[in-house]
């Protein structure tokens, strides 16, 4: 088989690909595998019944019916879905967007392809752009997504050190600073793989530098408001013309209906309406039929604040109270947990990789993602990229407090390991 530039790269090894693999083999090898390592929502049944009452309404509608199955929605999605979500964000935050400035995707993850490929990449003019990430660790999502090579830079953090050996990162502004090869900005807020908020400071920050740059930044809201919510301090969403925010109803507990919302100025919603087109033709329309029922009712909101965001709030304390149980007097470092659904350790100085803990837990029946895969865009030989692992903790609390303690005895053994000076 004669592979072209783009057959090469999407058909080879990447980073995404190997571990979603490992962690599928490894799943399939032993059943019983404690699964923290995947971006997987939690099980609500309470969230589920909705989901299963207003499907069945849908369902038991001919024309309702109809339309979810029998028809493609032109390419920017179900137009009285996309003014339903315009009206419903203007209500929620006094923002003034229409239906032209939403479009649907299959996924977001699928729109962040058509997105930073429209942005960055080799230029008409024959210069290359690349996306700013301005706080690494980010998504491991985002890692293979261009379509050309060095597609990513990113800033390394400040790190601030807390009480209860919490820790949070901090953009360090002094550092960033786009150029003229810089074809976007984003963040994940909260973010993937930290559960970090970036705060509101920080944000307006980043919305000055990419207006005086003149290039957009987008804020990946997967795990945000209004839904799902997935957050526990206070924080201000943010869109104005130069923002692409995009949404999601994976982690309210949809991830299989492949539904994400980009929230955009007119024309770089018609811009990508157009590049979704010829990859898509159209988008599913399962997640808007739901959405729009949930809409309707006032659900999107009530069982977000009755029943996600209370899940996750009080699984991630239980989670940080376990490790420091188990944990005890090791020189760990949790990241501050203020939003999405896992949490980030930092073993500071330890003698192993995280890729090797990695592989220790794994034989000891424990998946969690090794840390050095976030660092997207940041080649350097940062010690910290190698010393960090994310546990998931949406699992139900039993599977949870196993595994924390599966963790902790690895990560004690490693610790007492002499430190490796290749
Ligand atoms: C930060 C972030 N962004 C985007 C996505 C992609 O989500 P989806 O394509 O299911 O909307 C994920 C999935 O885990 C994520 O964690």
């Amino acid at each position: 088989m004669k592979l072209s530039a783009f057959g090469e790269k999407f058909t080879g090894k990447s980073g995404i690909v190997e571990l979603m693999d490992d962690l599928g083999t490894a799943l399939n090898e032993n059943p019983d595998m404690i699964f923290m390592g995947g971006g997987n929502p939690g099980r609500l049944p309470e969230v589920e019944a909705i989901f299963q009452q207003r499907l069945e309404q849908i369902m038991s509608d001919p024309r309702q019916r109809h339309s979810l199955f029998g028809i493609y929605q032109s390419p920017q999605g179900d137009k009285e879905f996309r003014e339903q979500v315009a009206a419903f964000l203007n209500n929620q935050f006094g923002w003034q967007l229409c239906g032209r400035n939403i479009a649907v995707s299959n996924g977001s993850q699928s729109a962040f392809f058509v997105l930073y490929n429209m942005f960055a990449g080799p230029m008409p003019d024959g210069s290359h752009r690349s996306v700013h990430l301005p706080l690494a660790p980010e998504y491991i999502g985002y890692g293979d997504i261009g379509l050309s090579e060095n597609f990513f830079t990113a800033t390394r953090p400040n790190i601030e050190l807390l009480d209860k050996h919490l820790f949070k990162y901090h953009v360090d502004f002094s550092h960033l600073q786009p150029g003229d090869e810089t074809g976007a900005l984003c963040v994940s807020r909260p973010t993937n793989p930290t559960g970090n908020v970036l705060t509101d400071e920080e944000v307006a920050h980043l919305d000055d530098i990419a207006r005086s740059h003149d290039i957009p930044l987008i804020i990946d809201g997967a795990y945000g408001l209004p839904f799902p919510n997935i957050l526990f301090v206070d924080a201000q969403p943010h869109w104005n013309e130069n923002t692409i925010l995009t949404l999601s109803l994976s982690k309210l507990g949809l991830p299989g209906v492949r539904t994400g919302i980009i929230v955009a100025r007119e024309d770089i919603i018609h811009a990508y309406t157009n590049a979704n087109t010829i990859v898509n033709l159209a988008c599913g329309n399962l997640g808007p039929a739901l959405a729009k029922a949930l809409f309707d009712s006032g659900e999107i909101l009530s069982l977000t604040r009755q029943y996600v965001t209370p899940f996750y709030r009080e699984r991630s304390q239980q989670a940080v109270q376990w490790f420091h149980q188990q944990l005890g007097d090791l020189p760990y470092h949790i990241h501050k947990p203020e939003g999405a659904i896992f949490l980030w350790l930092w073993f500071e100085g330890l003698p192993i990789t995280s890729q090797e803990l990695y592989e220790r837990l794994k034989q000891r029946g424990v998946l969690i993602v090794p840390g050095h895969n976030f660092f997207v865009g940041m080649n350097d030989d940062w010690p910290h990229r190698h010393e960090c692992i994310r546990v998931s903790y949406a699992r139900d609390a039993q599977t949870v407090k196993q595994g924390i303690a599966i963790i902790a005895e690895e990560v004690a053994l490693a610790y007492k390991e002499p430190i490796c000076s290749g």
